[in-house]
């Protein structure tokens, strides 16, 4: 079977890249070779970043790897949160970095006067693999509601409503609805599709 690391620990995002890629891979994280350390994340581009992270392990490790990174775009915001939708609430005096609620609160109050909520979320994957860097990207149109609505997911969750979902956020949509239309999910297929087909 085919070893990957994909460079996270997040266990929602292994687990959702284990059920699309199924039994042809095995994927392990960096707490599975032993890695510890902050990995840079200092490009200003979705692509850049996740790029960097890839081609970092694969350097300091010697191992096949991917790396994904994510952005909210909002279009009243020309675009932004983008690459910074981790720290934007920090980046704008609301609370910590990585804390959902001050980013929810702070995007909720730019677009208080805005004239379009439309926004998508985006996700870049960067391949490392037998000396070829590949990248795959997967979106989700949708648009960001008025208030907080629904109890799952997590981070912009309760405020993302997708095109395809009638009106629901993901915060209120199963694991499984959401992974089939979602940003990470439409990324991942195409690196499985692509693995599948380049592994053969
Ligand atoms: P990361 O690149 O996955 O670390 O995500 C960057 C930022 O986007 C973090 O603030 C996440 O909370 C947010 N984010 C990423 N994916 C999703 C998602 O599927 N739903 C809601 N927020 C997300």
């Amino acid at each position: 079977m085919k070893e990957l690391i994909m460079a996270t620990n997040n266990a929602h995002k292994l687990e959702e890249v284990r059920q699309i890629l199924g039994s042809a891979f095995t994927v392990k994280s960096l707490n599975d070779i032993g890695c510890t350390e902050d990995i840079p994340e200092t490009a200003d581009t979705l692509e850049g970043n996740a790029l960097q992270k890839a081609l970092y392990i694969h350097e300091h490790y010697g191992v096949d790897c991917f790396a994904d990174d994510t952005g909210l775009e909002v279009d009243a915001l020309n675009g932004a949160p983008g690459v910074y939708s981790a720290r934007f609430g920090a980046m704008n005096g609301y609370g910590e970095s990585h804390d959902a609620d001050a980013n929810i609160q702070c995007l909720l109050d730019k677009l208080k006067e805005a004239e379009t909520r439309k926004a998508r979320f985006r996700t870049v994957i960067a391949l490392v693999q037998g000396g070829k860097e590949m990248l795959f990207e997967g979106i989700v149109e949708g648009k960001i509601l008025q208030q907080r609505v629904g109890n799952e997911g997590f981070g912009y969750d309760p405020i993302f409503a997708p095109v395809e979902a009638n009106g629901l956020a993901f915060a209120q949509m199963s694991a499984e609805a959401k992974n089939a239309i979602s940003h990470r999910g439409r990324a991942t297929k195409k690196l499985a599709e692509y693995l599948c087909q380049y592994n053969k």
